[in-house]
């Protein structure tokens, strides 16, 4: 027992270091001074006064700039073959409530790739809001429901959730219900549904697999320099989920919240930039290549993202190393491309590596934006405290604690899709 207190208190003075790794800024007073690109200035120089321009000139100047240099470009006319709910029922954890798993499909020159999504919606005559969100380790990890299809594609091994040889088994059911309230979603009368990012493209650095090969011309064998990296894989896999909502009755696909967490708020935010349909996005804990200001270099760096995942963004992204200052764009841009939509974007006080200042500078920095509008978004340059989130249009918390989801956070984001989707 005494070795275990000792073992416990030796991982507990140790954790915050390797939850931020050495050799990185985390000192505010180190941040170098930066530049960043006006949102409202054309590459040439001219300033954006209306909305006209900035949806005619700005906006697409802006989206091709992060598809070409930052994610790499999503093959615009890929879509699935087919949409089919293989399972249903009302045997759920939570009262009231019903479940769907679809399997969306895609089929090429004998090619197939099988993405399943997992839905709860409210009992009752729908059509239902929704919160869509990629998990990290399985549809079935999400819930004890023991209906929940395991999906076989690859996965990063993690023998604490019980993962060996890359395949998820009956061992990781349920082992990330923390990450998600479901419970509190379903009573708020939102709907959930949930893909494993893994069946769109699996984590690694290896383009033969996932959605990449589905793309290639003829002898090609990876993405050229400017085209799809993992972040834009998983993107595109978000716009195929609400190709199914706005053919399912039971959804409000004009409703649809885009959430995601880390990597996972990388891809939401890039979705919900690319992709207009989705009505609100959400980024938690989303940090370098998400929310946060590349030019701040604090925690998390581009050197280090583009050296530790190669596959996560598009080849031309390597040339910004080291070198942020030569980046057409910032992160607040591609927060600025979601207006006027509402954006939410959501920072824990430990989670450094992720930097939750320059998290709340890029809302900040995206306001002017929405501000064109007539909306408000982040009016102050200073962050608010810990727990008193701000519910604009560009909406922002930081709670107490490390790099994860939890209830606070999931409360917030329901509170935000009230008050937009419903003026609660
Ligand atoms: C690493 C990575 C982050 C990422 C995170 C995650 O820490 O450096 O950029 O957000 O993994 O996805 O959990």
């Amino acid at each position: 027992m005494r070795n275990f207190l000792i073992s416990a208190f030796v991982f507990m003075l140790i954790l915050p270091v390797w939850a931020q790794p050495e050799g990185f800024n985390y000192d505010e007073s180190k941040v170098p001074v930066y530049k960043l690109p006006d949102p409202l200035t054309l590459r040439g120089g001219k300033k954006v006064k209306t909305v006209k321009t900035w949806e005619q000139k700005k906006r697409p100047e802006t989206l091709r700039l992060f598809e070409e240099q930052v994610y790499g470009k999503i093959p615009a006319d890929l879509k699935m073959t087919s949409f089919r709910v293989i399972e249903e029922g009302t045997d759920t954890p939570w009262p009231d409530s019903r479940r769907k798993q679809v399997e969306m499909l895609l089929e090429k020159d004998g090619q197939e790739l099988r993405v399943g999504m997992l839905i709860y919606l409210p009992e009752g005559k729908g059509p239902f809001p929704l919160f869509l969100g990629y998990n990290f380790y399985g549809n079935h990890t999400v819930t004890e429901d023991v209906q929940v299809v395991i999906s076989e594609s690859w996965v990063a091994n993690n023998p604490s959730f019980g993962i060996v040889h890359n395949q998820l088994t009956e061992q990781s059911r349920g082992v990330r219900t923390n990450r998600w309230s479901i419970g509190e979603i379903l009573k708020n009368g939102y709907g959930l549904a949930t893909i494993y990012y893994g069946d769109v493209d699996p984590d690694r650095n290896e383009f033969s697999d996932g959605v990449h090969p589905f793309s290639y011309r003829n002898g090609q064998t990876a993405p050229a320099p400017g085209e799809w990296g993992a972040i834009s894989a998983w993107a595109w896999g978000l716009s195929r989920a609400m190709d199914y909502f706005e053919t399912d009755p039971d959804i409000d696909a004009a409703k649809v919240a885009v959430m995601g967490h880390s990597r996972l708020g990388k891809a939401a935010l890039w979705a919900g930039a690319h992709d207009q349909r989705f009505a609100i996005v959400i980024s938690n804990n989303s940090g370098c290549g998400g929310a946060a200001l590349s030019r701040r270099k604090f925690g998390e760096t581009v050197k280090r993202i583009n050296t530790n995942f190669p596959h996560w963004f598009c080849d031309n992204f390597n040339a910004y190393s080291d070198n942020e200052n030569s980046l057409p764009v910032d992160q607040h841009q591609l927060i600025a491309l979601v207006a006027p939509r509402p954006v939410y974007i959501a920072s824990a006080e430990e989670d450094l590596w992720a930097d939750p200042k320059g998290e709340y500078l890029g809302g900040f920095y995206a306001s002017p934006v929405y501000e064109l509008y007539g909306r408000k978004g982040l009016t102050s340059p200073d962050m608010p405290g810990i727990h008193q989130p701000v519910m604009n249009h560009v909406g922002y918390h930081i709670r107490a604690g490390k790099h994860d989801v939890t209830e606070y956070d999931w409360i917030q984001f329901i509170r935000f899709a009230d008050k937009h989707f419903f003026n609660k």
